[in-house]
């Protein structure tokens, strides 16, 4: 019997059925990444350390990289006490220095990289009138400039060898969303940085792809506290009925858009947010 058939889940709804549905992702574990280095940044928690360890789990050798050095150790251990392969690296993304220096000690220690994902994100709720503006830099820095730095600096390989790069960027880019200013730029850019790569390197053997989550069960949620005043109305514009996903399910469709599975795709936007830019 196919694992479809031998259960019957709800993906996305939290508790039981999160479960449910990372074990009915994991059941399906192809090898599509063996003999591939693969590049993930924001390793250390959520998403990120989801996709580290699909790609691992599909026999890429995996380059986890995050600002919180324990954490991608963790994640790290984690991928190979499950017999795959990973190194952690502490890298933070808005550093030109960091990257640099990170993306050499990869192709030193793993060898070049072919698939680059930049799941690496911050965010928060602000009033736009009263934002900080040092918050609104470091999350343009953080979400924007730090892809940009990362594709830059694996850029030079992946046109030698091939690759993909796949970007995570948010319903937040295809849909405005209240005191998210910063938020929905930075991820605005982020998905027309994508197309603009697709476009320049179109018959040079790279793609360039974005998935577009919605809410999703991670730390990061824990950061979006209303700003004072704010009208919690708002919110149930990017409240899915299907609830939150899992990382599982948002790093099953960053592997396909980092494998030769969508060798056809490229500039392309993969919402995978419950229905909520429909
Ligand atoms: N969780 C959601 O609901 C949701 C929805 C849409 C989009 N996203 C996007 O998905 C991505 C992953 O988010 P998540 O929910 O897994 O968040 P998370 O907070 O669980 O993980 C983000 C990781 O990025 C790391 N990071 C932060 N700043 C960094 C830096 N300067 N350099 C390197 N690493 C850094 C953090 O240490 C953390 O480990 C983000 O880009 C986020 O914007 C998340």
């Amino acid at each position: 019997m196919s694992p479809v058939a031998s259960h019957k889940i709800t993906l996305g709804q939290g508790g039981e059925q999160h479960d449910a549905a990372d074990a009915i992702l994991a059941s399906f574990l192809v090898k599509r990444f063996e003999g591939k280095v693969a590049i993930v940044t924001g390793a250390g928690s959520g998403i990120g350390r989801g996709t580290a360890r699909r790609l691992a789990a599909e026999g890429a050798s995996v380059a986890a990289l995050d600002v919180m050095g324990d954490a991608v150790a963790e994640t790290v251990a984690g991928i190979t006490a499950d017999g795959g392969t990973a190194i952690a690296y502490t890298c933070d993304v808005t550093s030109e220095e960091s990257v640099t220096s990170t993306v050499d000690s990869i192709v030193a220690d793993l060898g070049a990289p072919s698939v680059v994902c930049n799941v690496a994100g911050i965010g928060g709720f602000f009033n736009s009138h009263d934002m900080p503006f040092d918050r609104w830099q470091k999350i343009l820095a953080v979400n924007l400039t730090g892809p940009f730095l990362v594709c830059r600096a694996a850029l030079p390989h992946l046109l030698e060898h091939g690759g993909a790069i796949v970007n995570v960027c948010s319903n937040t880019a295809l849909m405005g969303q209240a005191y998210s200013a910063a938020y929905c730029a930075s991820k605005g850019g982020l998905l027309m940085f994508t197309k603009a790569l697709a476009a320049e390197y179109l018959d040079r053997g790279v793609r360039a792809n974005v998935v577009a989550p919605g809410g999703t069960d991670t730390p990061l949620l824990g950061s979006f506290d209303l700003p004072e005043g704010a009208d919690p109305k708002q919110l149930t514009k990017i409240m899915s009925p299907m609830g939150f996903s899992t990382p599982a399910e948002i790093a099953a469709s960053i592997a396909f858009l980092a494998s030769d599975e969508s060798s056809y795709t490229t500039g392309a936007v993969l919402s995978v947010d419950g229905g909520l830019t429909i």
